[in-house]
Order: C-alpha cells, then sequence, then structure tokens
C-alpha cells in the first residue's frame, strides 16, 4: 500500500481487461461487482441523478437511456425498478464489448423488463437514434486519458438531453478498504486483484476538469460531485 501513488492515475492493467476469462469465470466476476456495488451504495448517485434527468424531458414519454459498459446490467434493472415504482416508461440499453458480459446480463434479467444488451465498443456505435440520457458507472476508470476525452465528446455528441458518469474516487481511503474488505469477504481472486487497482486507476475532481477541459466541454455546464462512500460523479445536462 505504501508503495502506490495517489498522484496521478495508475496504468496498470486490471485482469478484466487482459484476462481471457470463460464465461462461468467472467459471470462470477459480475456477480461479486454486483454485490460490490450493492455494498458500497454505487447505484445511490445515479438513482439521485435521474430524478434531476426526468424533470428534464417530458415525462409523459418514454425515456430512453443507455448505459456503456454495462457488464452484468445491475444498474438497468435497479433504473427499471425506480422507474416502476414511478409509472415511468423506459426503454434502456446496455452496451458492453465483451459478448460474455451479454450472456451474463440477459441471464440476470428477468423475461419482459425493458432492457436489451448489446455487444459493441462504444467508440464504434453511431445509434441511428439517440438516446435521451447516457449514463455509465465504474467503466471510464478502464479507459486512459486519451481515451477519455474521447469518450466525453462522444457522450457530448450522442446523448440528446445529457449524461452522468459514477466512477471511483483515487484516494487512499477508498483503497485500502476495497483491498482489505476484498480479502475479509473472501472475494473471487481476480476481483481481489482489480478492485484496489480500480480506485487507483480511478480520479480526483481535478482530472474530471483537466479531461472535460481537453474534451471542450465547459465546466460551467457540468457539475463534478462526491458521494459517499468512494464515487466521483460528473453530471451534464444540454440545456
Ligand atoms: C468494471 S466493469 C463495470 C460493469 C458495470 N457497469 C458495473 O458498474 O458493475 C467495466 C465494463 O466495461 C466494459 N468495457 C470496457 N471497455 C469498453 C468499451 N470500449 N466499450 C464497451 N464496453 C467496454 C468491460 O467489458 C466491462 O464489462
Amino acid at each position: 500500500m505504501s508503495t502506490v501513488s495517489f498522484a496521478r492515475r495508475n496504468t496498470g492493467p486490471e485482469l478484466m481487461d487482459t484476462h481471457p476469462f470463460s464465461f462461468e469465470e467472467f459471470r462470477s466476476y459480475l456477480r461479486e461487482l454486483e454485490r460490490v456495488n450493492r455494498w458500497t451504495l454505487a447505484y445511490r448517485p445515479t438513482l439521485h441523478w435521474l430524478k434531476r434527468a426526468l424533470a428534464v424531458i417530458n415525462k409523459r414519454r418514454c425515456l430512453s437511456i443507455l448505459d456503456v459498459g454495462s457488464g452484468n446490467g445491475d444498474m438497468l434493472r435497479q433504473i427499471w425498478k425506480w422507474a416502476q415504482r414511478r409509472g415511468v416508461d423506459v426503454e434502456l440499453t446496455g452496451v458492453d464489448f465483451n459478448p460474455r458480459a451479454k450472456k451474463a446480463a440477459e441471464e440476470a434479467t428477468p423475461t419482459g423488463a425493458p432492457i436489451r444488451f448489446e455487444t459493441a465498443n462504444v467508440f464504434d456505435l453511431a445509434p441511428a437514434n439517440p438516446f435521451d440520457f447516457i449514463i455509465c458507472s465504474l467503466f471510464t476508470h478502464h479507459l486512459t486519458d486519451e481515451q477519455n476525452v474521447r469518450f466525453l465528446r462522444w457522450l457530448d455528441d450522442h446523448a440528446l438531453h445529457g449524461w452522468f458518469i459514477n466512477d471511483l474516487h483515487r484516494h487512499p481511503l477508498p483503497y485500502a478498504f476495497i483491498k482489505y474488505a476484498a480479502r475479509f469477504l473472501r472475494l473471487n481472486p481476480s476481483v481481489r486483484y482489480d478492485a484496489p487497482l480500480s480506485v487507483a486507476r480511478a480520479f480526483t475532481a481535478a482530472d474530471w476538469q483537466r479531461l472535460l477541459k481537453k474534451a471542450e466541454i465547459p465546466l460551467t455546464q457540468t457539475r463534478i460531485s462526491r458521494w459517499f462512500p468512494f464515487r466521483y460523479c460528473v453530471t451534464r445536462f444540454k440545456s
């Protein structure tokens, strides 16, 4: 832990991006990630943001949302439940470039849910019908700074009304917490390896300011916020 620097983003590769997992191994990884998301209150910032998103569009029509790097699809299932409780019609799409993610997410999603999953690299995606909103969670820390600048531009070009990024805060506290909690809870060895590395690859507010500036997205039209316990989020509503 003492050898890890938090001054800048770590560039070490995560097993999730490099290891040739079988479908069963990848599904088990994603299921554990879903448990970690639940324990660390990861859905809260996105569901909170949804209230504002709903106010931006006409509530009487169907709200379309794309989740980039959707993994096991748990964020979209949370949004579906949230919308059901409020009587809001939603059309939800998850995109992930790993075909194992689509299969795992489909298995975990009840038949009849208004959620579909696709396999594609986000940078190759040019949706014919733009989505009202585009979101992502635990996705951007997988990208290099250059790719993040490109992703921010992609988000701004493809989201009709706005977008929301939910990712980790690069800080020694979440790093130590996740490292020791993963050991204590005997999480899958790959998740145990990747979890603290994800924190070290993640962001501070200064990183987001720098990346937004490079993407030529005015800081005055975005909001960077910290969410208890470990998340940093970036919000943009297009006026
Ligand atoms: C850490 S997982 C996050 C999964 C889920 N969003 C969550 O919060 O648990 C990151 C996901 O992004 C996907 N991914 C990485 N690069 C991608 C790209 N360029 N296009 C689409 N998906 C990508 C990976 O396959 C992986 O499933």
